[in-house]
């Protein structure tokens, strides 16, 4: 075939192969393979579903390479693992946020607000901004804040590479402004042992579950977390993350954001926004994919680092310097207090 038919096939399947793998998931299909190979008759007869309805949807797993089959055994490829619960950088959970009937009940309005450059799918769909529907319904809360841990455990290798430059001295307090339920920071905590951490969330994570990271990192005597907006007031620190927080906003309120923080840090304080950075050149990259979706979530978008340096300098920032992991999908864009 043209590989240009194929291509556009592949594009159009794309979402049927989300599907395929939404229902394995769902269905529990990687959790009763896990380490050990199973034959399709234990899979369904464990799962409870019917064997030939069972044994097709393994089939097309194996064709998406999530499964491979030998001799009538079924287990999980390299891929496959990353859709178990347990996995340390388990995508599950994000990958059932980008399924969900939420999502994809957002993205047919993409044509209007493209036509219109009007940036409020959420309210077209729902009748209110994102984080306020985050608020009104805790199933949508924790489909979101679960994925959002996913996505971080995705990305834990690229992360920890990012942060390798950037001086953080044992002492040093640092602070995850929309930190989530506190991946990045228990991991920071994790890896500097005396340093210490505050997790600044809205009041809704904040009084949910949000311990049982410091608990896996064995880190809960050095990290807290604080309630508020980071709109008003944050914590004072040395170092401010802000991961994938300010491609939720547009520019004003990006700058009204940065200017809080600078407002409440020291004066030789550093700040790492970490983002799917657009380069500055015209080639296509995968941040121009995420920017549609922010389109489509958020009234934010995806940023350049000259465009993140402007929105740092009207904030009381100086910009230092962007710098992206190996496979070039994250990008940190570092900034220290301006001196006066
Ligand atoms: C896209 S999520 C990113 C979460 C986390 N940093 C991560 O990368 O997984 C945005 C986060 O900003 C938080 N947030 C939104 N509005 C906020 C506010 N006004 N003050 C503090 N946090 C806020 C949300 O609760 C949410 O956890």
């Amino acid at each position: 075939m043209d590989p240009a038919k194929s291509h556009l096939r592949d594009l159009l399947f794309g979402q049927m192969k989300a599907q395929i793998l939404r229902t394995g998931i769902k269905l529990g299909v990687f959790v009763v393979i896990d380490t050990e190979p199973k034959s399709a008759e234990e899979i369904v007869t464990t799962l409870d579903i019917d064997p030939d309805h069972g044994y097709r949807l393994l089939r097309a797993l194996s064709y998406l390479d999530v499964l491979t089959e030998s001799n009538g055994m079924f287990s999980l490829t390299s891929a496959g693992e990353y859709l178990t619960e347990d996995h340390p950088h388990t995508f599950k959970d994000y990958f059932l946020f980008e399924v969900s009937q939420t999502n994809s009940s957002l993205w047919p309005h993409l044509p209007s607000s493209i036509e219109d450059g009007e940036q409020n799918t959420f309210v077209r769909e729902f009748g209110e901004p994102l984080f306020d529907h985050l608020d009104s319904n805790p199933e949508v809360a924790t489909l979101f804040n679960d994925g959002m841990e996913s996505y971080s455990r995705l990305h834990g290798a690229e992360i920890q590479e990012l942060l390798n430059g950037i001086e953080i001295t044992e002492k040093s307090h640092v602070c995850d402004i929309g930190g989530g339920y506190g991946y990045l920071l228990c991991t920071l905590l994790f890896t500097h042992q005396s340093l210490t951490g505050t997790v600044f969330e809205q009041p809704e994570i904040v009084e949910h579950e949000t311990q049982h990271l410091a608990t896996e990192f064995g880190v809960a005597d050095r990290c807290s977390y604080v309630a508020g907006d980071m709109f008003e007031a944050v914590p004072s620190a040395d170092v401010y993350f802000l991961k994938h927080i300010i491609h939720d906003w547009n520019d004003t309120q990006a700058i009204q954001i940065l200017t809080t923080i600078r407002e409440h840090a020291p004066d030789d304080a550093q700040l790492v926004l970490i983002e799917h950075v657009l380069p500055e050149s015209s080639s296509p990259h995968f941040a121009s994919l995420y920017d549609m979706q922010m389109i489509v979530w958020t009234n934010g978008r995806e940023r350049t680092p000259g465009e993140y340096a402007s929105l740092l300098e009207q904030s009381g920032w100086e910009y230092n310097e962007t710098t992206f992991d190996e496979n070039d999908l994250l990008g940190a864009v570092k900034a220290t207090t301006m001196p006066c």
